[in-house]
């Protein structure tokens, strides 16, 4: 190569370079994670205004969003050409990159929203436009609706002669009835409807829904990925409707929509506390579907439940309860009877039934969480023969979901399959703490054989919490590889991760997923295996601030915070202590349980700057602190208390101390909600009567020395959480409080409402070594014995079982409230807190004490990912930070002086983006924008 041309070469070299370099500027930040009400691409909202949200990802440090534009359009095409035929924001300058409300044009049913964003960097750049995204409204109105409820009605033919009787609505069963002997006990049912499409299909769509549990087909294969839908809701107040794209189902010519039905939670049996089986809801399923076609040339067509059905109940599927199990005969089978082919000739005709009139059907609501889906697959570790012919299954893990059974039989032959927590010490399957109140199974599955082979059984609308599986009626021992476990729950996006230098903590924070996991079943249920699985508002809020760090809750709890305040409060004003609510002769209030109306719309708003949660649900929620000043004298609650410090060890708390403290809470997080939503007046009453409670709680409760009456560590944990430590007493009582951790020897003896408060309390006490030291403890009562002894999951009681010996009754293994634990990890080892709601602003102060010497934590925050590595070595720290774009944080460094403290190897007061703010106790603090910060100090 000449001189001149390697001289133009290098110069053109350069250009290009520059063009690359300053387009990375011009690209510093990219838009990602378009979501809409919380969800990626959702089908079928009813969110006329929904609330859009996006992740902004940059190199830059100190990245911020000043603008933004938003450009809804009604196809992808307009969309792609930048017409936002429905809403273009045009540039908003703003920093808001959630809950922005939709504010175009009117959004009617069954409309499609495609959707990008683009924002302006700090230095007032504009990013790329995001890669699209996409919603479809639902039905918004009644009349959208053209389906008729539809079931087949035996009941009706068999009640003369059925030993239940049908009174004030509920299906009582005497107890020596066998579940699937009862005639009354509806029977899951099998519906269809051919159906022939004579144009070219562009989109099909359908809605459905059931009172009962449904599985919809469409010809011969099955709709979406859904499990148990349509999930439990109060029936008879909302009935949450599901959408399917079935586009690539349908075709031009001869097709058929079918469904199964079962009983699930709105009819089918229940054996919570009273010894007779009992139905909630209703007597019996029906399906709701509408198929909607929409053909290329612009015409449409309605396939819907109706008169023109077909239905039986003589399928393989005999008998399915969510607590039962399923009874299945393959005998029975129908081959083809989802496809156009089948003869339907001996099925019946089905009956329609209006809603109100014949049945009692809620409001129908599009699904607005994550469906219940299956999230993974888990093999066996062994497999055992305690006993002649009866094979036991072990897993590692002790799971959420049901199994699938590959094995060989013979025609007419019944396998059945009992699943457990933990086995007898003869090694068979242990079901004593299943609470089966009455002589009906729980946990088991029975499947026969149809033909003398290989057969495959998986069941459907039941689930069990088990470890262990019992296989009883095979001729020939399985294989390890015969069974599989299903593992299935809400399937909200986990988003967190914890590791650390101890292998007990890290298991720890595992089981705590997997407790949550388990028992988010379409509500925030107590456990999944015994006779309860409840949406205890107690077990849900304890566990709130743990649950957040692990999964992304905001649609889970917007779907349930419905129930809670708006479908279960009582009469009275407070809230039931579970919701869906069903007990009618129960549901007195329950201190702890009742206040989770209020503290878990105020952990969404924290979490992800909801306020629309607020609003929905302000009128219910005053009419609780009306009710809580109702039952107050000189401010402090004198009313029914309930539970209490529900499972403590000797450590808890005194009643009145509960009920005056969660009353001085409630209000004091209602000011602050009131103040968020602009109710200004409000939050000044509120804050004032906090006030009030406050100072009374410590007048009557409180001593000179600084005890807490009639408490122990839970009385102080919710003083030092709840604002309830005046500034005169608060030496003493932080010395009272570590008395009493010191009483027992480092040993959490807490129960539900004091534990999810004791390390956090020590934590704003000052007294962080204790709460190590809690931690750390492996001996019984602890978080680690558990795990020291090979649990997989949290328990209900701190000391559920030895390993060895199972105890029965009320001793669920996979209980959530203990777990509570997780925000200790996540908010204060890993250090990551919201220091605004949705974290705008970011708390990092990592609490790093002797017993750990590293810690790596993320959190996936709905303003994108934040993460905490340290690691100590002697006496030098290292803290890698990482803060998303558009949010700043305060990170408190550990350090004996700030001099020490260098950031990417510079004095960090000096570092690009980092402002040294001050020394406070142990810690440099500093103040920083978004991007990746490699900390160093001496301690
Ligand atoms: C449940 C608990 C629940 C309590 C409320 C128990 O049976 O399993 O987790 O909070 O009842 O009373």
């Amino acid at each position: 190569m000449n001189k001149e041309l390697k001289q133009r070469t290098s110069q053109l070299i350069l250009i290009l370079a520059g063009i690359l370099a300053a387009s990375a500027v011009l690209n510093a930040a990219n838009v990602k994670e378009l979501r809409s009400e919380y969800r990626t691409n959702p089908l079928g909202m009813d969110a006329r205004f929904p609330r859009l949200s996006w992740v902004i990802e940059s190199v830059r440090r100190g990245e911020k969003q000043t603008a933004y534009q938003v450009v809804v359009a009604s196809t992808p095409e307009r969309l792609a050409q930048g017409k936002g035929d429905l809403w273009d924001s045009g540039k908003v300058a703003s920093d808001r990159q959630n809950q922005l409300e939709y504010a175009g044009k009117p959004l009617g049913s069954r409309m499609s929203c495609y959707w990008k964003v683009r924002i302006w960097d700090r230095d007032g750049r504009a990013s790329a436009w995001s890669h699209p995204a996409s919603w479809t409204m639902g039905l918004l109105h009644p009349g959208d609706w053209k389906a008729e409820w539809i079931g087949v009605n035996q009941t009706a033919a068999a009640s003369a002669s059925a030993p239940g009787v049908l009174a004030h609505g509920k299906l009582r069963i005497d107890n020596d009835v066998h579940c699937e002997s009862a005639t009354n006990w509806a029977k899951p049912r099998y519906l269809r409807k051919s159906f022939t499409l004579d144009r070219t299909v562009h989109r099909a769509t359908v809605y459905a829904t059931a009172l009962g549990l449904y599985e919809l087909r469409l010809n011969g294969q099955r709709v979406g990925n859904h499990f148990l839908a349509p999930e439990w809701t109060d029936y008879h107040k909302h009935v949450q409707y599901q959408t399917y794209d079935v586009t690539s189902m349908v075709r031009n010519g001869p097709n058929a929509l079918a469904a199964i039905l079962g009983n699930g939670w709105y009819s089918g049996g229940w054996q919570h506390w009273t010894p007779k089986l009992e139905v909630n809801y209703g007597t019996e399923p029906f399906l709701l579907a509408q198929l909607e076609i929409e053909f290329t040339d612009g015409s449409r067509q309605m396939i819907v439940s109706d008169d023109s059905w077909r239905g039986t109940t003589n399928g393989p599927l005999q008998f399915s309860g969510i607590y039962e199990g399923v009874t299945y005969d393959a005998r029975l089978e129908m081959p083809g009877w989802d496809t156009p082919g089948f003869n339907d000739a001996k099925w019946s005709t089905v009956t329609t039934y209006q809603a109100g009139d014949d049945l009692k059907a809620g409001r129908l609501v599009w699904q607005r969480s994550e469906p219940i889906r299956a999230t993974q697959e888990l093999k066996p570790v062994a497999i055992t023969e305690p006993k002649p012919g009866v094979y036991v299954f072990a897993f590692a893990q002790n799971m959420v979901g049901w199994c699938r059974l590959k094995v060989h039989g013979k025609v007419g032959e019944t396998v059945e399959l009992q699943h457990g927590e933990m086995r007898n010490p003869d090694g068979t399957v242990f079901t004593g703490n299943l609470c089966v109140v009455s002589k009906h199974r729980a946990q088991s599955d029975r499947y026969t054989f149809r033909s003398n082979g290989m057969e495959t059984f998986e069941p459907r609308f039941t689930y069990h919490g088990f470890q262990y599986v019992e296989v009883r009626g095979l001729k020939e021992k399985p294989r390890l590889d015969s069974l599989t476990g299903v593992v299935f729950h809400s399937a909200c996006p986990e988003v967190g991760q914890f590791a650390c230098s101890n292998p007990l903590l890290n298991r720890l924070a595992l089981n705590i997923l997997w407790s949550q996991r388990g028992n988010y079943m379409g509500i925030p249920t107590d456990c999944p295996q015994r006779n309860e699985r409840c949406g205890y508002t107690g077990d849900a809020e304890f566990f709130m601030r743990a649950a957040v760090y692990n999964m992304d809750v905001s649609s889970f709890f917007n779907k349930w915070l419905v129930d809670v305040c708006e479908d279960s409060q009582l009469p009275g004003g407070w809230f039931a202590d579970h919701a869906p609510f069903f007990c009618p002769a129960g549901g007195g209030p329950n201190i702890g349980w009742t206040d989770g109306g209020i503290i878990c719309p105020y952990e969404i708003y924290r979490t992800y700057g909801d306020t629309r949660v607020i609003r929905d649900h302000y009128a219910a929620m005053k009419r609780n602190l009306e009710w809580l000043a109702k039952e107050s004298t000189d401010f402090l609650f004198t009313g029914r208390v309930g539970n209490g410090d529900w499972l403590s060890n000797g450590g808890g708390a005194g009643k009145e101390v509960i009920g005056t403290a969660y009353s001085a809470f409630d209000f004091h997080l209602m000011a602050e909600m009131a103040d968020a939503i602009g109710e200004g007046k409000d939050a000044v009453e509120f804050r004032d009567r906090a006030g009030k409670i406050a100072a009374a709680f410590a007048h009557a409760y409180l001593d000179a020395e600084g005890h807490i009456r009639d408490s122990s560590q839970s009385g102080y944990a919710l003083a030092f959480t709840m604002g309830l430590v005046p500034a005169s007493l608060k030496e003493k009582m932080i010395e009272r409080f570590a008395d009493e951790v010191r009483r027992f020897d480092w040993h959490p003896r807490t129960g539900f409402i004091g534990t999810p408060r004791l390390l956090p309390g020590l934590h704003l006490a000052g007294r962080d070594d204790d709460a190590y030291k809690l931690l750390l403890t492996r001996t019984a009562p602890s978080w680690l014995y558990p795990v020291s002894i090979g649990a997989t999951t949290i328990w209900e009681q701190w000391v559920a079982w030895d390993g060895k010996t199972p105890q029965g009754g009320m001793n669920s293994l996979n209980h959530y409230s203990f777990g509570s634990v997780g925000e200790y990890l996540y908010g204060m080892v890993g250090g990551i807190q919201p220091a605004a709601p949705g974290y705008k602003q970011i708390h990092v102060q990592p609490v790093i004490r002797d017993g750990l010497t590293w810690a790596k934590t993320s959190y996936d925050s709905i303003c994108g990912k934040i993460a905490t590595s340290w690691k100590v070595e002697a006496d030098k720290l290292e803290l890698d930070v990482t803060i998303p774009a558009n949010t700043a944080a305060t990170v408190y460094v550990p350090a004996r002086d700030a001099k020490t403290v260098t950031e990417s190897g510079r004095p960090a007061a000096q570092s690009d983006g980092v402002r040294f703010l001050r020394m406070e106790r142990d810690a440099a603090v500093y103040e920083v924008g978004s991007g990746t910060y490699e900390f160093e100090a001496h301690r």
